[in-house]
């Protein structure tokens, strides 16, 4: 007897058919942020208290989360926005393969589960399709915290050796300022004995969103969001309700993309506009007006014109906007000279735009953008999350309908875009693809 589909098998068998050429318009908005939320919920992992969690996105990498965090023995409740997490009696310190292998997020479960219990065996979450994703970081932070850490059988084995389960603070300097490491360290360290230093931290709003919650259950952290983060051990944590995670910051810039190709006066909210200032200046430089208040950002798109982007780590320009612009670079005018610094094979979704007309040439990992008057619709793959956001932000603007599959990638990531940007007046539906027979509007 086969059980009820889940959300990801179910988006395998279904696509977006987004009809181009709409104009937008009101208000775009913006949920809590993944890469937060997800952190956030291992950081549960540190207290036997509950953590309540609240502007938690509806996204399947939370509910793959959520499946981990059970696993290990934490009760999870979840109502609407809100999440109540507590790991009162883990029952386990070794978070199955399967589930560690479909969400790379749930590596860094590595951190707290060592940093509380004294040991944890976690998979290794292998590359994907974007490039290798290595941890040498993360467990090069974990030893310096005084950890035996040895990698056998596809797991990551980390100990506190001796009887007492407790991590000994340490100067780590990174040899390469990555999210995960940092936060995987910040977790560790938060109930090592003595003052840890982090050098060459990564400086991403999530660290410091983590680090901000962490304080808020009795953790003593300086310096997040900076190069250099102080993490002075204490003893335990305790719970904390009502925690708003912050707006994800790569949503509110791909809705901010989806107003300028599209030509749409747009409101977006809430953003907390310094999280994004790399992404703004690109906008008002490609020929956008912005006007930003405390709540949010208007965008009035003027005749596109081409930008240069070079992918850089927090602050400048995010590589999980990179597809994006690049779709919006597509119909600009001009030619636009695009980098990918962070990741070695991300630039898969030029092959989807060049099947929509863009004309786009490759060296090594640049894209040379030259701006075309207009695409034009035609089925089409998300190759990744961010990928498949570009295929829709493409099919905005394309003459005719395209068909965005591969939204397995898109579920990870983007909480209910179709109904957010129909809300908005786009034409965009999700269809089944065993029932074609029945398409409806859009076609
Ligand atoms: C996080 C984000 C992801 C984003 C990325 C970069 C989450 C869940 N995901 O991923 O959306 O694209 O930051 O902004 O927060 N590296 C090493 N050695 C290591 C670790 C990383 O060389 O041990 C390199 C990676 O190959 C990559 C770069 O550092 O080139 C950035 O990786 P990292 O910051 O670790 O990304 P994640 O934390 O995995």
């Amino acid at each position: 007897m086969t059980g009820p589909a889940t959300a990801s098998q179910n988006s395998l068998k279904e696509r977006l058919a987004v009809r181009g050429g709409q104009a937008l318009s009101g208000t775009l908005k913006v949920s809590g942020a993944k890469n937060s939320a997800l952190v956030l919920m291992t950081a549960s992992l540190l207290t036997s208290d509950v953590v309540e969690l609240c502007n938690v996105p509806e996204l399947t990498d939370i509910a793959g989360m959520v499946d981990i965090l059970r696993c290990l023995g934490v009760r999870v409740e979840r109502s609407g926005d809100r999440i109540q997490l507590q790991a009162d009696s883990l029952s386990s310190a070794e978070p199955p393969y399967e589930l560690v292998n479909s969400l790379r997020a749930s590596f860094f479960s590595i951190g707290p589960l060592l940093g509380r219990l004294g040991q944890a065996k976690v998979p290794l979450p292998g590359g994907c399709r974007i490039g290798a994703r290595p941890v040498v970081e993360h467990i090069r932070g974990l030893k310096a915290l005084g950890a035996h850490v040895s990698v056998e059988h596809g797991s990551v084995n980390a100990a506190v050796p001796g009887t007492q389960p407790r991590l000994r603070a340490a100067p780590i300097i990174l040899d390469c300022p990555s999210v995960g490491a940092t936060e995987t360290v910040l977790m560790a360290a938060v109930l090592a004995r003595g003052t840890t230093t982090i050098e060459n931290a990564a400086q991403e709003p999530e660290v410091q969103d983590l680090a901000q919650l962490l304080n808020a259950m009795g953790a003593d952290i300086t310096g997040a969001g900076g190069p250099v983060i102080t993490i002075r051990g204490v003893e335990r944590l305790h719970g904390v309700r009502n925690y708003s995670v912050i707006p994800d910051r790569i949503e509110a810039g791909t809705f901010l993309i989806a107003a300028a190709i599209t030509g749409s006066p747009m409101r977006v909210e809430p953003v907390i506009p310094e999280h994004l200032n790399a992404v703004l200046q690109k906008l008002r430089d490609c020929g956008c007006r912005l006007e930003i208040d405390d709540a949010g950002i208007m965008i009035t798109p003027g005749q596109l014109q081409a930008v240069d982007i070079t992918t850089q780590p927090f602050p400048g320009f995010p590589t999980d906007l990179q597809a994006p612009f690049m779709a919006l670079m597509t119909v600009a005018q001009g030619t636009s000279v695009i980098s990918e610094k962070i990741y070695e094979n991300r630039l898969q979704h030029i092959a989807e735009l060049q099947r929509m007309g863009a004309s786009i040439r490759v060296e090594g990992s640049t894209a040379i953008v030259e701006g075309v008057p207009q695409l034009s619709g035609a089925p089409v793959t998300g190759s990744d999350l961010r990928a498949s956001a570009a295929m829709v932000l493409a099919g905005l603007a394309a003459k005719g309908v395209t068909h965005v599959s591969g939204l397995s990638h898109l579920d990870r990531g983007y909480d209910n875009i179709e109904r957010k940007l129909s809300s908005a007046g786009a034409v965009i539906e999700r269809q089944d693809i065993r029932l074609t027979d029945k398409i409806k509007k859009v076609e």
